[in-house]
């Protein structure tokens, strides 16, 4: 019977078959003992001397090779007994031994928790690094995340929707990841910083209510918190409010620490609720636009999260000598009218509000969202306002503005990242830590060895010609 080593427990005196890797050996004289390890956790293997070739095999086992044994499960020797591990009080009789793989001596030590061991080395050999029970954990703490995100929206309406990777240029503020196109050569696609356009039109083409848990790409500056690809927990409904789209995030998120991980403190506001602090308030008494609210900081199970409210509609570009969207251009000023919003504009932007809100956890960002400007006519005027040409309006955005020309409801909604929520969750410093394959600071996939060079060929075939830098 084959079973994962963390059951083995439930089989005394029992004969199972069992795949995993060798993690360590110890001799003691004749006998030779080993931990084996899978996904599921560790179990103590034990080979006699009684049987000569199976000891000889046993003999040349080393960590990392990958092995299948059969044998009985017996209870150790009271001495032996180690009630701290889950396997502890049992180990495996051996009396079959077959090597599926060896393995070359690792590069570096994977029983530890890592953190010791240079980044570069680590993302070289990510498999290997990635076979560390602290990394396992993380992946699988992801995926329980990801899951009731999930089955959370889902049984509330939320219809789950792929939008396109190759696609148009998206104003979130970074620079674009651009794909060539061979067909049409000459032209690109860019990567989306985010669905947001797509999400929108899917609005306008009544879904009404969409998530995604979407891979996002933004050629910006690596740092703890951010990486060039992440993923976002990207939402968006039709004839919806501020209060709507925040109490469902809310429920979301305490909901899902309440029932995936109890032990986690929450820090709320006196009835209950993730307190609401509009920025202005949160720039007076914190100097922050995210401030940490945790009571105690040496807590790690503690969580703080906090709404971020009325953020300023513009916020001025001294590098380029002009206005911006503080957040994105689809979001909605505070303004009844395009005649209002011309005139306050020209008055004061800088005093101008948003119907935008941030998600803020332990002093992350952990989410951003707003209510979306749906009259075309003012949306064209916040454009123009930002100092777009009409002509470079349409050609960026014209889809836009023809699709909500055929009825677009009133429509908003917000995207959490999963990396960060993730990180914090598990006490990691870095989003690196809760990502399968993650990029190096610069950027790059060691272990693929990405970003590489193309043959001459394919470019030809792109009609694209690298020029040296001089
Ligand atoms: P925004 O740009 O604020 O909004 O992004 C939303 C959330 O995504 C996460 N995030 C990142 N995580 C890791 N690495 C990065 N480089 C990175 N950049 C952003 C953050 C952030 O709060 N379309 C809008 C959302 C909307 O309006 O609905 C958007 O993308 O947690």
């Amino acid at each position: 019977m084959k079973i994962d080593l963390i059951e083995t427990p439930k089989y005394l005196d029992k004969e199972v078959e069992l795949f995993g890797w060798i993690d360590v050996r110890r001799d003691h004289g004749k006998l030779i003992f080993f931990d084996l390890r899978d996904r599921s956790g560790k179990v103590q293997l034990v080979v006699t001397p009684s049987d000569q070739d199976l000891h000889k095999i046993a003999e040349t086992l080393r960590p990392e090779w990958v092995i299948r044994v059969a044998g009985r499960i017996t209870a150790r020797p009271d001495n032996m007994k180690n009630p701290n591990e889950p396997t502890g009080e049992i180990e495996v009789k051996v009396s079959v031994i077959e090597v599926l793989a060896e393995s070359k001596t690792p590069p570096f030590d994977l029983a530890s928790d890592g953190r010791e061991i240079n980044e570069e080395s680590r993302m070289r050999y990510r498999y290997l690094d990635l076979r560390r029970p602290r990394l396992k954990k993380n992946l699988v703490e992801r995926a329980r995340v990801v899951k009731f995100v999930r089955d959370f929206l889902t049984e509330r309406g939320f219809i789950e929707i792929e939008t396109p990777i190759l696609s148009k240029s998206t104003p979130e503020g970074a620079r674009d990841y651009l794909v060539p196109s061979r067909v049409d050569a000459g032209n690109f696609y860019a990567l989306p910083q985010s669905p947001q356009q797509y999400k929108q039109l899917l609005m306008v083409a009544g879904l009404e209510k969409y998530f995604q848990i979407a891979r996002c790409f933004r050629d910006e500056d690596t740092r703890g918190d951010r990486q060039p690809e992440f993923t976002q927990l990207d939402l968006e409904m039709s004839f919806t409010s501020r209060e709507e789209i925040l109490a469902l995030t809310e429920e979301l998120y305490l909901s899902l620490v309440r029932k995936l991980y109890p032990e986690k403190k929450l820090t709320l506001d006196p009835d209950g609720r993730i307190p609401a602090m509009t920025y202005r308030e949160v720039m007076e008494k914190y100097k922050s636009d995210r401030p940490d609210l945790r009571r105690d900081k040496n807590d790690p199970d503690e969580l703080a999260f906090l709404f971020v409210v009325d953020f300023p509609a513009f916020e001025w570009k001294e590098t380029e000598k002009r206005w911006d969207a503080t957040h994105h251009p689809f979001t909605k000023p505070r303004v009844e009218n395009v005649e209002q919003f011309r005139q306050e504009f020209k008055e004061k932007p800088g005093e101008m509000l948003a119907d935008q809100y941030d998600f803020v956890l332990n002093g992350y960002e952990i989410g951003g969202g707003s209510i979306r400007v749906h009259d075309p006519e003012l949306l064209r005027a916040v454009f123009e306002a930002l100092g777009n040409k009409t002509e470079d309006i349409e050609a960026q955005f014209g889809h836009i503005f023809e699709a909500f020309r055929y009825g677009v409801p009133p429509h908003g909604g917000i995207a959490p990242g999963i990396d960060r929520f993730v990180m914090i969750l598990m006490g990691e410093p870095n989003i690196r830590e809760v990502i399968a394959f993650p990029k190096t600071g610069d950027g790059r996939d060691l272990m693929m060895g990405a970003p590489s060079k193309v043959s001459k060929d394919q470019l030809k075939e792109l009609g694209i010609e690298i020029k040296k830098k001089k």
